[in-house]
């Protein structure tokens, strides 16, 4: 069976995480930067890539004493190569490429966003075909995936991504970074009483959410000018259905089009109780969210990736470099090759 070790430092986490076999996770350290990032209201680039610097080694040190393992029991080391914050992507390369080095190991690079898909996998086996809803930070997408390890992106994002939308939302709304979970939580208890756009609510599989984040700031503001008071969760209430409904409407769509076994969430999004309990019972098809544990970014996903990479052959040489941008479909593994 085999033993990955995947480190995970794409953003303002620094994560690294042992896997055993297919699902046997040794460990999963995850060292947040957020108390930091807060203080700013959104994530300093600079701040997190020095942060990364400082951690790494103690990072690594508490998994391999939490997995009751050496090096020498390690088969293979996975590293998020992009999309990602260039510095702190290059933290987390260099880490993983010197251990490469050092003890000999193969290294596999590994696409941010197939760690978030197959964090599924970390649970039980994906059904193919079928269709992935990537929802995080910077990502909104609808992925096709015929078989194992094979992307079609038949929709994505004209503008902001999901989790953008939120933070920014959470911004106006004066709540803490990241504003995401915090306005779940408060859509839950507030009544869906303001008109909003529904964003791009067309044939297409892509989606826009830049008109519905600016619906809501200019409420906010006409509503200050005029002295009226905004009750800030129907606010968040109202957000949220119409930005979960034109998600919903359309992965359900495309999953009838491609007729697909299953409908797979992937990404920070995926988290919110809204959309787990919405599109589960919206959708006529089985829905695999991830544990709320491996929803936001962290190295169980990449080490899962990671695996089955490893077992397929597909490794990475030394030389290999941190890709900021870069599309999921070219990261296909195609059998016949
Ligand atoms: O996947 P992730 O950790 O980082 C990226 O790869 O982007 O996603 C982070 C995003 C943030 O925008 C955060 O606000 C959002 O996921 N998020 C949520 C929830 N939990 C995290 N958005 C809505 N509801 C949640 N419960
Ligand atoms: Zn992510």
């Amino acid at each position: 069976m085999s033993i990955i070790l995947a480190i995970e430092s794409s953003c303002d986490e620094m994560s690294i995480a042992i896997l055993k076999g297919k699902r046997e996770l040794l460990c999963n350290i995850v060292a947040s930067q957020i108390d930091t990032h807060r203080l700013f209201g959104g994530v300093v680039p600079e701040i997190a890539s020095r942060m990364h610097v400082e951690c790494v080694s103690t990072v690594l040190k508490t998994a391999l004493q939490e997995a009751k393992i050496t090096m020498e029991d390690v088969d293979a080391i996975a590293i998020t190569k992009g999309p990602g914050l260039v510095g702190s992507l290059h933290v987390g390369m260099q880490a993983a490429k010197t251990l490469a080095l050092a003890y000999h190991k193969p290294l596999i690079g590994v696409h941010h966003i197939a760690g978030h898909i197959y964090a599924n996998e970390l649970v039980e086996d994906i059904e193919y075909p079928c269709l992935c809803l990537v929802v995080s930070g910077g990502h909104s997408e609808l992925v096709y995936m015929k078989e194992a390890f094979s992307f079609e992106v038949i929709g994505q994002t004209l503008d902001d991504a999901i989790g953008e939308a939120y933070d920014k939302v959470g911004r106006v709304l004066n709540l803490p970074y990241p504003g995401g979970p915090v306005i779940d939580r408060m859509a839950k208890e507030g009544t869906h009483r303001y008109k909003l756009p529904l964003p791009l609510n067309d044939d297409s599989y892509n989606f826009s959410f830049s008109g519905l984040k600016s619906a809501v700031i200019n409420l906010t503001h006409n509503a200050a000018q005029r002295g009226e008071e905004i009750i800030p969760e129907d606010l968040a209430c109202s957000f949220q259905n119409v930005a979960l409904d034109v998600l919903i409407n359309k992965t359900i769509k495309a999953a009838s089009e491609y007729n697909v076994k299953e409908i797979i969430v992937a990404g920070g999004v995926s988290a919110n109780r809204g959309l787990r309990e919405k599109l589960t019972e919206r959708s006529p098809i089985k829905v695999l969210f991830p544990p709320m544990a491996y929803c936001t970014d962290n190295a169980a996903m990449i080490a899962s990736a990671g695996r089955i990479m490893f077992e397929k052959g597909v490794l990475s040489e030394l030389d290999l470099s941190v890709k900021p941008s870069f599309d999921l479909e070219g990261e296909s593994i195609h059998e016949s090759n």
